[in-house]
């Protein structure tokens, strides 16, 4: 008889698509056992009344980043690590990001070395590419992709990252001979500068006017240019964000067409809108990020996009800058024009809180869609499944038992991330998780965070496997 190491006893386990009542029997940081009843175990966790879910995994995060806006995000991979934790991730995979006038093994190496020796949950590198020189595509991206660095990102905006169309199609075509998925973020940059300076013109320079900044059809068009762009070359891109109407529709035009087009959200299109980049003074810029937060109105197509399977990813598109830091949100002070307000918000910790309440709790998504936006989805999408994203035998044993009762107020005291705010301050979810495992470790349990920075490893990921993620789409 095995001596599994842990056995979480009586839960609802949600296996594949059912849910069913199971002991889990964890043995070597991987699941050894599933059946009804197991006996033994070093360590019992009772979840009797309890969901035991795979741990989620955030595909699109920024920690220990220095962003466009010259500042470093607020969370190294310490803080950063402990609070995906705590609110159920046990997979994050950040951002490596090349600078222009960089080799992107040079961005990779340093970026391995600020993570090293500090996450307790498993980690992934996504790739920047901001300079796709022949060297960069040709000589060191293919080397980056045998290691197991299976994603690249470019973006449509930001002038320190920002790439033109034919500099995009030259990383999409290496991206599709390589096998790789390319993250987008797509917003028509010309656009948005015309518009600031329209803006700043008439002394609009309050954050609320960051929406006006970035207009809907801003992102529609990029996200209409970067399909005909991936159609043109045969490559297959996740659109990051979407946030609007219209570029749902864009993406699922294109997804009918049977082109290989993914796309993501985050919980900030779901619960945050424009009319919160309107708070008093300078509370605004706590709100600002791109694309910016919409209406209400289009908080519904966004949760249509969800269910009617259009989106297969949320992420937490986690971007934290402290509010009252000389090196964050007031980098440029506390009445700074709204284009100069670092863009981003903090979510690792509420993000899977956020979904599980307000979709699942309330009756728009069921459990097996909240698995899959936030753990199988993002495993298939970044080469990490059947290892990690579902509990099946012989998976890592990255589990998280929640318990779908607990009712938490959101506020900033009791989460464990570098900042000194959260956007969802005062907000009210039911459910949160109680214990996370990562390959088996106790990293957060009953309110202790138990995880040892260091004991979380540098993923090395497979091809993505989207094929049934397609198909999903297409039905
Ligand atoms: O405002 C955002 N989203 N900041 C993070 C960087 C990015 O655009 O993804
Ligand atoms: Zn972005
Ligand atoms: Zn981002």
């Amino acid at each position: 008889m095995t001596d599994f190491d842990v056995v979480i006893r009586g839960g609802h386990v949600v296996i594949e698509s059912d849910l069913i009542e199971h002991d889990v029997g964890i043995k070597d940081g991987v699941v050894a056992e599933l059946c009804d009843s197991i006996d033994g175990g070093k360590r019992i966790l009772d979840a009797s009344g309890k969901l035991v879910l795979p741990g989620g995994i955030d595909g699109h995060c920024h920690i220990a980043q220095l962003s466009s806006f010259g500042v470093e995000t607020a969370d190294d991979f310490t803080s950063g690590s402990i609070s995906a934790a705590c609110g159920g991730t046990t997979t994050i995979i950040p951002f490596a990001p090349q600078r222009k006038g960089e080799g992107l093994r040079e961005a990779v190496e340093a970026y391995r070395q600020k993570a090293e020796g500090k996450s307790v949950i498993d980690y992934g590198f996504n790739l920047i590419v901001s300079d796709p020189t022949p060297t960069v595509l040709e000589d060191e991206l293919p080397g980056l992709v045998t290691e197991g660095h299976t994603a690249v990102k470019i973006f449509m905006t930001y002038d320190a990252v920002r790439l033109d169309d034919r500099q995009v199609l030259s990383v999409l075509e290496k991206a599709r001979d390589l096998g790789v998925i390319t993250m987008v973020h797509a917003e028509n940059h010309d656009l948005i500068m015309w518009s600031i300076e329209r803006l700043l013109k008439s002394e609009d320079t309050a954050p609320r006017f960051h929406a006006s900044a970035h207009p809907p059809e801003s992102e529609r068009e990029a996200v209409y240019r970067i399909i005909a762009l991936a159609e043109a070359v045969g490559a297959e891109i996740l659109v990051v964000h979407l946030s609007t109407k219209e570029a749902i529709e864009e993406v699922r035009r294109a997804q009918v067409r049977g082109v290989p087009v993914l796309a993501e959200t985050c919980p900030q299109y779901l619960v945050l809108s424009d009319a919160d980049m309107d708070r008093p003074g300078f509370e605004g810029a706590k709100f600002v990020f791109s694309p910016p937060a919409r209406s209400l109105a289009t908080q519904e197509f966004i949760w249509e996009g969800i269910t009617e399977g259009v989106i297969q990813a949320y992420h937490s598109d986690h971007a934290g800058y402290r509010f009252n830091d000389p090196e964050g949100k007031k980098v440029h002070g506390d009445t700074a024009p709204f284009n100069r307000i670092p863009n981003g918000v903090p979510g690792l910790e509420t993000r899977l809180p956020i979904l599980f309440s307000e979709g699942f709790r309330k009756g728009r998504i069921d459990l097996r869609c909240f698995v899959e936006l936030t753990a199988t989805n993002p495993a298939r999408i970044f080469g990490l499944y059947p290892r990690k994203g579902t509990i099946m035998v012989g998976s890592d044993a990255d589990i998280v038992i929640w318990d779908p009762e607990k009712h938490v107020t959101l506020s900033i005291d009791a989460l464990h991330d570098n900042m000194d705010y959260t956007p969802y301050e005062g907000m009210e979810v039911e459910g949160w998780p109680v214990t996370t495992l990562s390959r088996g470790r106790l990293v957060w349990h009953e309110g202790a965070v138990l995880g040892e920075p260091g004991a979380g490893r540098l993923l090395s990921r497979g091809k993505p496997q989207t094929a049934e993620l397609r198909r999903k789409t297409n039905d």
